[in-house]
Order: C-alpha cells, then sequence, then structure tokens
C-alpha cells in the first residue's frame, strides 16, 4: 500500500464516541498543515464544500457524518445514520461491500457508486475514501467523501441522447444526399441517352439507306466474279465491313429511342423464362449450365419487347465471358423496402477489371471488336431500363459461388 494515501490520525476519541456528529473535532486531518491564522474562516470554507463526509468503522459501519452528507442522503438526525452500514446507503450493496473491502486491503478506493437517499431517489456519487490508520499503524476507520454527479451524469446522458440523435440525423441527411445524387445521375444519364441517342438514331437513318445499296451493288459485283477471282478478296472485305455497320446501325436506332413504349402489366418471370428458353441451345455448345431462382413476383409495366431485348443482351454477354463453360444464374425477387422486383444476371468467370467497369454502359465501349462487339449492347439495356424508371448495376463477385459477374435490374413494382 503507498504510504501516502494513508493518513494517520489518533481517533481514540471517535472510538468513544461514535454517536457524537462532532467528535471529529479534536482530529487533525490537515497532516500537518499550518493552522488557519484567521478564525472561522476554514470552518466556513468547508462548510462551503460540495462533498459530503463519513467516517466509518472497519466493519462499515458509520461512526461519523458531515452536515453535507445528511443533505445529500435526505437525512435531518444523525441518528437516522450513525452506527448504520454504509452499504445500506447504496444500492449495489454487493459493490458497496466489494469496495469496503478494496478499502481494507488496498487503503485507498476512488470510484461511482450509485446511492439511495432516505426517499429513495438514486443519485450518483463520485466517492473517494481512504483507511485511516492509528497511531500505532493499525487500520482504524474509513474516510469517504461523496460528490453528488448525478447533474453531470444527466448531463453526459443528455449529450450523448444529443450525440446520438445528431448522428442519426446526420446519417438520415447523407442517405437522402446519396438518394438525390444518384437521382440526379439517372437524370443525367437520361438526358445524355436522349440527347446521343436522338443524334446516333437520326445519323444511323441517314446511313442505312445508302449502306443497303453499297451491300446489294457489292453482292452484286462479287456475283460477277469467278470463284478463283483474287478481286473476291477486296468484294468481301467490303460486304464485312457492310455487315458490321448494317448492325450498328440497326442497334444505334434502338439506343435512346423516343419512341412511345408499349407498356403493359407483366410478370417477369415470363419473360425470363422464355429469355432462358432461347438461349439453351447456345449454352449447352459453351457448356454452360443455366440456373433459375424465381421468388413469387408483383407485376411490372413494361413494354416486353424491349424488356426481353435487354434480358437477352446481359445473357449474351454473359456466355461470352464463359467461353470455357460455366454457370448462368438468373434470380428474381422483391425488395419490400423499395418496393422493387430485382432481376439478377449472374455468370461465373472472370470478373470485370477495374479499367473497364466504370465504361461499360457508355455506348460504343467494348472489350469485344475483334468478335464483332459494337459496344452498343449494355448501353441499350441501360437506356431500356431507365425509360421504365428502373436502375442497372453491375457487380463483380469476389468469392465462392458469387465469383464472376452479376447484372442487377430493379424495376418498380405494381400492386394494384
Ligand atoms: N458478363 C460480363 N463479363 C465480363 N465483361 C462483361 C460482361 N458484360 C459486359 N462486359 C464488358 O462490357 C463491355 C461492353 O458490353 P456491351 O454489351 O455494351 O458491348 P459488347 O458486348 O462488347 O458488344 P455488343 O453487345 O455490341 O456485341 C464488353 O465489351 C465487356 O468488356
Ligand atoms: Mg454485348
Amino acid at each position: 500500500m503507498d504510504e501516502s494515501e494513508t493518513l494517520t490520525i489518533n481517533i481514540n476519541d471517535i472510538a468513544g464516541q461514535k454517536k457524537e456528529a462532532d467528535a471529529l473535532e479534536g482530529f487533525d486531518i490537515s497532516g500537518g498543515m499550518k493552522r488557519e491564522e484567521s478564525p472561522g474562516l476554514k470552518d466556513r470554507a468547508i462548510a462551503s464544500r460540495f462533498n459530503g463526509i463519513a467516517l466509518s468503522d472497519m466493519d462499515g459501519n458509520i461512526i461519523y457524518a458531515d452536515k453535507r452528507f445528511m443533505e445529500m442522503w435526505g437525512y435531518g438526525n444523525l441518528d437516522e445514520v450513525l452506527a448504520r452500514p454504509l452499504v445500506d446507503f447504496w444500492v449495489d450493496s454487493e459493490n458497496s461491500a466489494r469496495v469496503i473491502n478494496i478499502l481494507r486491503k488496498e487503503g485507498c478506493y476512488e470510484g461511482e457508486l450509485e446511492a439511495r437517499r432516505k426517499d429513495g431517489t438514486i443519485f450518483h456519487a463520485l466517492c473517494s475514501a481512504n483507511l485511516i490508520k492509528v497511531e500505532n499503524e493499525k487500520p482504524g476507520c474509513l474516510l469517504l467523501s461523496f460528490l453528488d454527479i448525478t447533474w453531470g451524469k444527466e448531463t453526459e446522458a443528455l449529450l450523448k441522447q444529443e450525440k446520438e440523435n445528431s448522428e442519426k440525423l446526420l446519417t438520415e441527411i447523407s442517405a437522402a444526399y446519396e438518394k438525390l445524387q444518384a437521382m440526379q445521375e439517372t437524370l443525367l444519364t437520361r438526358e445524355r441517352i436522349a440527347t446521343t441517342g436522338f443524334i446516333a438514331a437520326g445519323i444511323a437513318h441517314e446511313i442505312r439507306n445508302p449502306l443497303a445499296i453499297i451491300g446489294m451493288t457489292v453482292q452484286y459485283l462479287q456475283s460477277k466474279l469467278s470463284d478463283n477471282d483474287p478481286k473476291r478478296e477486296f468484294t468481301e472485305a467490303i460486304i464485312t465491313k457492310v455487315n458490321r455497320l448494317d448492325r450498328v446501325t440497326k442497334e444505334l436506332s434502338n439506343y435512346g429511342r423516343t419512341i412511345h413504349l408499349n407498356i403493359a402489366r407483366h410478370s417477369l418471370i415470363r419473360s425470363l423464362k422464355l429469355n432462358t428458353a432461347l438461349i439453351k441451345p447456345k449454352c449447352r455448345l459453351q457448356r454452360v449450365k443455366i440456373k433459375k431462382e424465381f421468388m413469387k413476383l408483383p407485376p411490372v409495366e413494361i413494354d416486353e419487347e424491349q424488356m426481353d431485348k435487354a434480358f437477352l443482351n446481359i445473357m449474351d454477354n454473359a456466355l461470352q465471358a464463359m467461353p470455357k463453360g460455366g454457370t448462368l444464374t438468373v434470380s428474381a425477387g422483391f425488395g419490400k423496402d423499395t418496393n422493387e422486383v430485382m432481376i439478377k444476371i449472374h455468370n461465373t468467370g472472370s470478373p470485370i477489371t477495374k479499367k473497364h467497369l466504370p465504361h461499360i454502359f457508355e455506348p460504343f465501349y467494348t472489350t469485344r471488336k475483334k468478335h464483332g462487339g459494337t459496344g452498343l449492347g449494355l448501353a441499350i439495356v441501360q437506356s431500356v431500363v431507365l425509360r421504365h424508371n428502373g436502375r442497372i448495376s453491375v457487380e463483380n463477385g469476389s468469392s465462392g459461388k458469387d465469383k464472376g459477374v452479376a447484372f442487377i435490374i430493379r424495376l418498380p413494382a405494381v400492386h394494384k
């Protein structure tokens, strides 16, 4: 035990006068400090302090309590307090007994306690206590000082509540801000699609007729060439390019189309079943397994033909991403919170690299140019989904059965 924490005083006087409140008057607990010169000042200073003081014998029974202690616990008569065990004044008697044990063993204690007033109400007290030794170094009594910290506790609780409220508000504001940002992004994307789509469709329209004439003319010229004519090399190259251009212009005229959507109420399950059936032969050839996980769905309002095209484009991409086989999982579910029908088309295979991921919905962005890709597939899918007030996102699954790529389409459900 640290000697400096143990006050040594003469308590012979109190031992004999346990019940006398003023028994302490003979004590010099100032530890040899110089006596106060001006009479009354020390008493006034002590009387004006905030902490209440009690002394107990080594068994924890009160032998002295000062005025402030009595006020704090709401007692008017000292007889109500003296000779009673300290644990009576604290809420948790087990903890109180523990504190007294610590005091006996270690000579000092400092901590918070819940105290019970005479009327049963509870307050929080900061307790700092010391074991007082008598002159012959034997433990004499326990000196306990209490400070009512209820106000601090209440303020702390209030501040904690305030902090929680502010944090909640901040989370709500951030969520609202994110939602607003996402909405703004969607609007911008829709606007961009509408503008570029309008121009693209115009150009495509201008190109398609002359292109058809070029194609037909080259095919006519080729038919006039013998099978081993070296000029065939040129006509064939032209026909290949014309076919590609024809595909691009066809798809471009779909992209961002402002034509009226043929909206009707449908269940997406039917559309998903149809499209998975359509790609079955291709899957078999590529050794791709199809898995379907469909929940019961509320209907959605869609242009079924357009939505079929979107699903097919995604499935087509998925198959191209699994040249050595794999699993295509098509799942459908309903999100109650957002009231959206959710379609997930997942394929095993390599994830989309960080470099490509931010661009895949951009028109003409393709990594499959060599294989005839135009880079319009996903741009059209996005434009179709947004025109249905839906959302589309892509996720790279990191491990296990999620490894691969998943496209998720969310469409508002209708219930009426
Ligand atoms: N399931 C997928 N796995 C890996 N990469 C994908 C997947 N789907 C799309 N991509 C990437 O996104 C790019 C853009 O896809 P998009 O469908 O728009 O064009 P494309 O498939 O390349 O061409 P097109 O659709 O005109 O044939 C692809 O080139 C590819 O890099
Ligand atoms: Mg594609």
